[in-house]
């Protein structure tokens, strides 16, 4: 693993700026740009196309193109082969990726590496799957043959996030290529470069013009347009719940099925007789790694009170070692990805202060860094469950300590809140934690591990987490419809 500095020389290249629609780099209608920014310097990066209503019926009618013509035509195993060719093309350009990830978001090369490496992963397990989603015969008697056929369900869109912004392009677009769809992207404003990237890189294995296109720009314009334009068949998003409720009703209107994923405060319930050593391991990368703007982070530690202060004496004990800085630097924890995002996260911080919580670590931005959205390494233990610090999500690395006595108060704070996606039981007792998983209301628990699973395991919430799963199998059933066919003998 590569663990040197980096410079922006490094990218040896250009930043992509402009749209990729039906194979070809494009501007704006309007020849609208917005600027990317870096969020470590808080200089422009570059100004990339900023996409509207006309820019995203291009895209469209591209991808409309490609699933009627030459697309429909590639056979399931033509489709893995091309999605493994992919996979093969990224992993050698990793680096180039990584960097744009880094330069974008902030985040380690290292951990920006890791993700690409994650990419790569999730392509070969859809690639792999792509001639194996079969359908049925169904019993209907002996006058009758029937049976169902899975059909790629059509053009598909993905409104990505900025935290992962190539892996949650990779999340929702390997599955449905496999499945045979087309896919118009819309990458966050914050974070459009790796999705560019990812588009022509794409066309340059061999897809079709218009199976894979970008549309850049603003979740009111661009993303809204895409959520309503008629031609589109299937909408995944990963964002926030309001964000979520608004796509979930323009879909409505629409009649068009939706994944959502909308994060969580995903609780890591540690008791007594846990394996403290590894679930303060655990806690350090669950909570702080990708500076805690992460899904399913482990943002809420439901500790027994006998063991609560070992617990956080070591979370706290690795947490001081973490370095802050420039992702290129390879430190730690780079900068929250915006200004917008740091101004969150301060506010979460200082309130949490006011509102009596103790704090245990961190709470400032580090020294010697005069430009840059940087927060230190946060613990905040004794936190009032009621306080919006207990209940948020916060999307930075601030880690929040509540404790409990019995076993039902810890299973009551579980799910004593609107999220549903992630909870974490740590303890000896294999018994209790599976019970535990039994009851928590989420669409994951994990029990003595965090970040469990992978391109397998299918993943998502429940409750305001969101609608439907992503990953393995089920992954891709959400981009084949089933057509029944019935025949009398
Ligand atoms: P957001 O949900 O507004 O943005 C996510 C994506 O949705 C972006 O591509 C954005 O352009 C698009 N979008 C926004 N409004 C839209 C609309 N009306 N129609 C179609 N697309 C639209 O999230 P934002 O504002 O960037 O972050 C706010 C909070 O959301 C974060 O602090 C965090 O708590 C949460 N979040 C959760 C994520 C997760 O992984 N579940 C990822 C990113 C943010
Ligand atoms: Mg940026």
């Amino acid at each position: 693993m590569t663990e040197r500095a980096y410079s922006r020389a490094d990218l040896g290249g250009p930043i992509p700026d402009a749209h990729f629609i039906a194979g070809q780099w494009c501007k704006s209608a309007d020849g609208r740009t917005f600027e990317t920014i870096d969020p470590s310097s808080e200089q422009v990066l570059a100004k990339v196309a900023r996409g509207n209503a006309s820019d995203i019926d291009k895209a469209v009618e591209a991808a409309h193109r490609a699933q009627r013509g030459d697309w429909r035509d590639v056979s399931p195993a033509e489709r893995g082969r091309l999605i493994f060719k992919l996979a093969d093309m990224l992993e050698m350009d990793a680096e180039r990726f990584a960097l744009l990830e880094t330069l974008d978001v902030g985040k380690p090369v290292r951990e920006a590496l890791g993700d690409v490496r994650g990419v790569c992963a999730t392509l070969r397990y859809n690639a792999g799957a792509a001639d194996k989603m079969e359908g049925q015969t169904v019993p209907l008697g002996r006058d009758f043959v029937d049976f169902t056929m899975l059909e790629p369900v059509g053009i598909t869109a993905h409104i990505v996030p900025w935290n992962y912004p190539l892996g949650m392009v990779a999340r929702s677009v390997a599955p449905a290529l496999a499945a045979g769809c087309t896919a118009v992207i819309k990458p966050a404003e914050q974070s459009p470069l790796t999705a560019l990237a990812f588009a022509e890189l794409c066309q340059r294995a061999g897809f079709p013009d218009g199976v894979v296109n970008v549309v850049a720009g603003f979740g009111e314009d661009a993303g809204a347009a895409l959520v309503s334009h008629p031609l589109v068949r299937g909408i995944t998003f990963t964002g926030s719940v309001a964000t979520g409720r608004k796509i979930y009703s323009g879909a409505a209107l629409g009649l068009k099925p939706v994944v959502l994923e909308l994060g969580g405060k995903n609780p890591m319930i540690v008791f007594e007789d846990a394996d403290l050593e590894r679930a303060a391991f655990d806690a350090l990368d669950g909570c702080f790694g990708n500076s805690g703007q992460v899904c399913s982070s482990s943002s809420r530690f439901l500790l027994h009170r006998s063991i609560r202060d070992e617990f956080l004496d070591r979370l706290a004990e690795g947490a001081a070692k973490l370095t802050v800085g420039r992702g290129l630097d390879n430190c730690d924890l780079g900068p929250l990805v915006s200004q917008e995002q740091y101004a969150k996260v301060r506010s979460y911080i200082e309130e949490g202060s006011r509102a009596g919580a103790k704090l245990r670590l961190g709470g400032g931005s580090p020294r010697g860094l005069d430009a840059g959205y940087f927060v230190e390494p946060t613990i905040f233990d004794a936190v009032d469950p009621a306080s919006a610090l207990a209940r948020e999500e916060i999307f930075g690395p601030v880690a929040v300590a509540l404790s409990f006595d019995a076993p039902d108060e810890a299973l009551d704070m579980a799910n004593g809140l609107d999220f549903g996606l992630v909870a974490g039981v740590y303890s000896r007792d294999i018994s209790r934690a599976l019970s535990f998983a039994r009851d928590i209301e989420a669409g994951s628990v994990w029990i003595n591990g965090w970040f469990i699973g992978g391109a397998q395991a299918p993943t998502g919430g429940i409750k305001d987490s969101g609608i439907g799963r992503e990953r393995g199998l089920p992954g891709i059933r959400n981009y084949l419809s089933t057509k029944n066919i019935g025949i009398r003998l």
